[in-house]
């Protein structure tokens, strides 16, 4: 597929599977060795051979609003800082001063230059480095090659994407909707850590499958068993959870149907982001690999589309800590409850059957590159 179906079909799709007591299924069985879950040197190559050569994104647009707003953390390991210069275009550079590597921008904010603070080595937004103090103790150095080393960044689709290493992987961006537009809020932006390797937590978004026994008090209530939408473009993919109340749409034309508030969509950007479209807010995950046991999410939470002004943030606001303290805390219990039962012994591959057919495309898609 080369774009995500349109609302109006995915309505009418999922209208025939409630009618028909179906759900979107693949072909065949995936089994992929526990050892890739717990082997330190396949999440070296990971990182080394995937992450790091794939334009991945790295924040909403909206964190970055204006000239000199920046985020500095690292990604796939490396420490990094994303900055929208005077003329508006947003660079990305390795976060490390030329002089002997000290960080020169730490969590998020607007600078007017980047000031190391070891020696006060100052570079400006577009990475040149501007000022050294007490320069005669350098010379013949040359300012012009000590600026601040880049890294690829593209702005499309309401997220800033980075791309780390020169052997790129070639990814096409254009197929993407847009996710964020600049009229949404961005209201919420926090980071935790969790110990459980970035592929197991990733996996629980992926599929319906456990809806029903895993949040069987909180999602449950208000969608379906295994009933789900799944769709790939390219190496992203789509998951849809439909609520019980997309069946008013039955009686309205299908050109006329809405979806907003009837249903959820979850997208994997390949290879370690999730953004999901929830009834008032959404809400974009980033899962950074620290170590093969343990994950930092970053989390950026925007208000939907659908909403304007402060209402709408409050709305937003409820909807967000509905899911985070409820059905999202589940499937982080049965994460860590995955990971600790790792090293057991009791798996050496885990199945993935019809219904969990997006992890076996996450797979399918790390195995190729991994190997390319
Ligand atoms: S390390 Fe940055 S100025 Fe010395
Ligand atoms: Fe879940």
């Amino acid at each position: 597929m080369t774009a995500f179906m349109c609302d109006q079909d995915v309505a009418q799709r999922v209208l025939e599977h409630i009618a028909n007591g179906t759900t979107d299924a693949g072909e065949g069985l995936w089994r992929e060795p526990v050892q890739n879950y717990v082997c330190p040197r396949r999440f070296a190559d990971e990182m080394q051979r995937v992450l790091r050569r794939y334009p991945i994104p790295f924040c909403p647009s909206a964190a970055l609003p204006t000239a000199g707003s920046y985020v500095a953390r690292s990604a796939a390991g490396i420490p990094l800082v994303v900055v929208r210069g005077e003329d508006g275009v947003v660079r990305g550079f390795r976060n490390a001063c030329r002089h002997r590597g000290v960080q020169v921008a730490q969590g998020s904010g607007c600078a007017r230059a980047f000031r190391c603070n070891y020696h006060g080595w100052t570079y400006r937004l577009d990475g040149a480095l501007q000022h050294v103090p007490h320069e005669e103790g350098f010379p013949g150095l040359a300012r012009e090659h000590h600026g601040l080393t880049p890294v690829q960044v593209q702005e499309k689709a309401g997220l800033v994407f980075v791309t780390q290493q020169q052997d790129a992987i070639a990814a096409n961006l254009d197929e993407l909707p847009v996710f964020f537009t600049p009229d949404q809020q961005l209201f919420n932006s926090r980071e935790y850590t969790l110990d459980v390797n970035w592929k197991v937590f990733l996996e629980s978004f992926l599929e319906g499958y456990h809806i029903k026994p895993a949040h069987k008090e909180t999602f449950f209530p208000f969608g379906y068993d295994n009933l789900n939408l799944v769709e790939t473009v390219g190496r992203n993919a789509r998951i849809t959870f439909p609520f019980q109340r997309m069946e008013k749409l039955r009686d309205i034309a299908p050109e006329q149907r809405r979806v907003d508030g009837l249903l959820t969509y979850v997208y994997h950007l390949f290879p370690n982001v999730t953004i999901a479209v929830l009834s008032h807010h959404m809400t974009m995950l980033i899962l950074e690999p620290v170590a093969v046991d343990k994950t930092q999410v970053i989390s950026y939470s925007l208000t939907h589309t659908t909403l304007k002004g402060e209402a709408g943030v409050e709305k937003a606001r409820n909807d967000a800590a509905f899911v985070s303290t409820t059905g999202q805390a589940e499937d982080i219990a049965l994460a860590k409850s995955i990971q600790a039962s790792l090293h057991s012994g009791a798996n050496e591959v885990f199945t993935f059957g019809r219904y969990e057919q997006l992890i076996a495309h996450f797979h399918r898609n790390m195995q190729a590159l991994l190997k390319a």
